[in-house]
């Protein structure tokens, strides 16, 4: 649906992209414009731009950019209309909606409702007579009744249609409650009922603060232990994080993650706020990007059983990908960590904690613990693995810090462990230097059908032409008025052409265009659009003029050029007739 334009103009000016930009990326400011962590692609040096004055922001290593609503969309991973609606929710405005437009953000907003209220009714059920034995055993496990409201714990009582009823009562319907995941549908009779049923209720909420699903643990050994709501559209496991919406105002500057609803919910209650724990999924590169949203160093905390361990072996790579320092904590004398807490108290988890080691040293262990170093032959394979782990290492101060401790370990030379090092490292280059001339001698088609709708210029004199126009007006519109005679027709990169006739339509209907209300453009397009608005400095009228020469005069040697070919093929054509006949 299109927006009217002053809603949208209204809409931009009331949602500063410093501010909204600002809710994820930790911005500083130099000179004109701010500066932070991309939130698109892990990096460890600021190359995020956000331009106030242009109302832009722009990625230097990334090369994604665009205005407030392009931000929005891409963080929050929603499209034009639902990141204008998530907006407006912010601003306070209310969005002029078209009848005809079924928006899949309504229909998130009714889930969302629905989760919440649902989510109520498990809260007032924790403390009716229907639940008293749930409130047992969130006492058993000893919960406090602040971390049972600070986390909304409920309980889905021992009935087949309690949250259905009560919801059907709110007027949901059974498609809604069934979208929502709250319910199961029998396969006899095809009816309804509540998919939760004596468990207590684990609410799992966004960083937005939305009810998006649920976990509900049972309270005997049967099994499933835990049930999770299923996806749905609004609850994505890939891309949330459970007790995020809290840790995310912690002040210990660091997350701890956690395996278990358990464990988070232990270390808050015993003061470590800033524990998060994946939802019953291995972690995934989404869950670090959104992390390194909120910090720059996690804790990773897995069992010490051997799925922990792989687990954590396959969450560190990702973890640092997204620019997070990472250290691991590994669980001794305890399962996990909610059992530690209430068997050893907090002072002894903090000293757990501040003993944990950083990733080099955690690895470094576990591969000790896989060798016997008595053995000859034993002590070769770890001397060989330890060196494989050292030679990865991007400094040579860590490799030589390692490598020392490696050889004491060991009981061998330094020098010997740095000949092995030197030797891994040298079949690590190879290794990415043919990987990089795989790269380079791909034919570019590969590598363009990859970014597939890069924009590329036919001809280059009208193309930069072009370009320079569009930013010119993009800077500043009044000089529409100065185009004269120039048409949409007359550009020669279509991406240009769109935005002019956008531009002009805009201002027809006595409006300016910006980049926010540009349509139809991919994120490519936008990006690029973003890029060259951004280096653009104050308009030249000379050059400005001559550029609408160049379009016009390169578009007619073009079309005579067309026209002539053209000619030629007719030509062609008629003579081979002539050869036929
Ligand atoms: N999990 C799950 N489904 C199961 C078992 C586990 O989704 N059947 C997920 C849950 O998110 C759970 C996590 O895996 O929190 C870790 O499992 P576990 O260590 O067994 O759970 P704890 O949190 O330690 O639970 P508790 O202390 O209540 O036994
Ligand atoms: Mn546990």
């Amino acid at each position: 649906m299109a927006f009217p334009p002053s809603f949208l103009d209204e809409l931009v000016a009331r949602n500063p992209i410093e501010e909204v930009v600002g809710q994820y990326v930790n911005l500083k400011r130099s000179g004109s414009n701010l500066f932070g962590l991309c939130p698109f692609h892990g990096e460890k040096t600021a190359s995020f731009s956000v331009s106030p004055d242009k109302g832009i922001y722009y990625c230097f290593g990334c090369h994604k950019g665009g205005g407030v609503i392009n931000f929005e969309m891409e963080i929050e991973g929603l499209s034009y209309p639902d990141a204008v609606r998530a907006l407006a929710k912010r601003a306070g405005m209310e969005v002029p909606e078209d009848e005809q437009y079924q928006s899949r953000y309504r229909q998130q907003e009714r889930l969302w409702a629905l989760s919440r209220e649902a989510a109520r009714f498990f809260v007032s059920q924790l403390y009716a007579p229907a639940g008293a034995e749930g409130l047992t055993y969130a006492r058993k496990r000893g919960m406090t009744k602040s971390t049972l409201t600070k986390f909304g714990i409920g309980f889905a009582p021992n009935t087949w249609t309690a949250l259905t009823d009560a919801m059907k009562a709110k007027g949901y319907t059974d498609e809604e409650l069934k979208e929502s995941g709250l319910v199961s549908v029998s396969s006899k009779n095809g009816r309804i009922y509540d998919r939760f049923r004596n468990r207590l209720m684990f609410p799992i909420i966004d960083v937005r603060g939305n009810v998006i699903g649920f976990g509900g643990r049972v309270m005997d050994d049967s099994t499933p232990k835990y049930l999770n709501s299923p996806e749905t559209i609004i609850f994505n496991k890939r891309k949330n994080l459970f007790a995020l919406n809290l840790a995310k105002k912690s002040k210990l500057g660091y997350l701890i993650l956690v395996e278990g609803y358990m464990d988070a919910v232990a270390l808050h209650q015993y003061g470590f706020d800033c524990a998060v724990a994946s939802l019953g999924t291995s972690l995934t590169e989404e869950h670090a990007v959104l992390l390194s949203r909120y910090t720059q160093q996690v804790v990773l905390i897995y069992d010490g059983d051997e799925a922990g361990q792989n687990a954590t072996r396959r969450a560190i790579p990702m973890l640092e990908k997204a620019g997070l320092q990472v250290k691991v904590l590994k669980m001794r004398d305890a399962k996990d960590p909610d059992e530690f807490l209430k068997k050893y108290g907090a002072d002894r988890f903090k000293l757990l904690l501040e003993e944990s080691s950083n990733r080099v040293e955690y690895q470094l262990g576990a591969i000790r613990g896989k060798y016997d170093l008595r053995e000859d032959e034993q002590k070769v394979r770890f001397l060989s693995e330890a060196a494989e782990l050292i030679a990865g290492l991007p400094n040579a101060v860590q490799r030589e810090v390692y490598g020392q401790r490696v050889a004491e370990t060991a009981k061998v030379s330094m020098e010997a462990v740095r000949m092995e090092v030197e030797r891994s490292r040298k079949r690590i280059l190879t290794r990415e230097k043919r990987k990089q001339e795989q790269i380079d001698l791909a034919p570019a088609s590969m590598l363009q059908r990859r970014g597939s709708t890069k924009v590329t210029y036919d001809n280059v004199k009208s193309g930069k032409a072009e370009e320079y126009l569009i930013a010119a007006l993009l800077t500043e519109p009044a000089l529409l008025g100065q185009c004269g005679t120039l048409k949409a027709e007359d550009f020669s990169v279509p991406l240009y052409e769109k935005v002019y006739r956008q531009i002009t339509a805009r201002d027809h209907a006595g409006y300016t265009a910006s980049i926010d209300t540009l349509a139809d453009l991919t994120p490519d397009e936008t990006s690029h659009l973003t890029g060259i608005y951004r280096s653009f400095g104050t308009v030249n009228e000379q050059a400005f003029l001559d550029c609408i020469q160049t379009i016009q005069s390169e578009h007619r040697t073009s079309s005579v050029q067309t026209a002539d070919d053209l000619m030629a093929v007719r030509e062609q054509l008629k003579q081979r007739k002539g050869m036929k006949s």
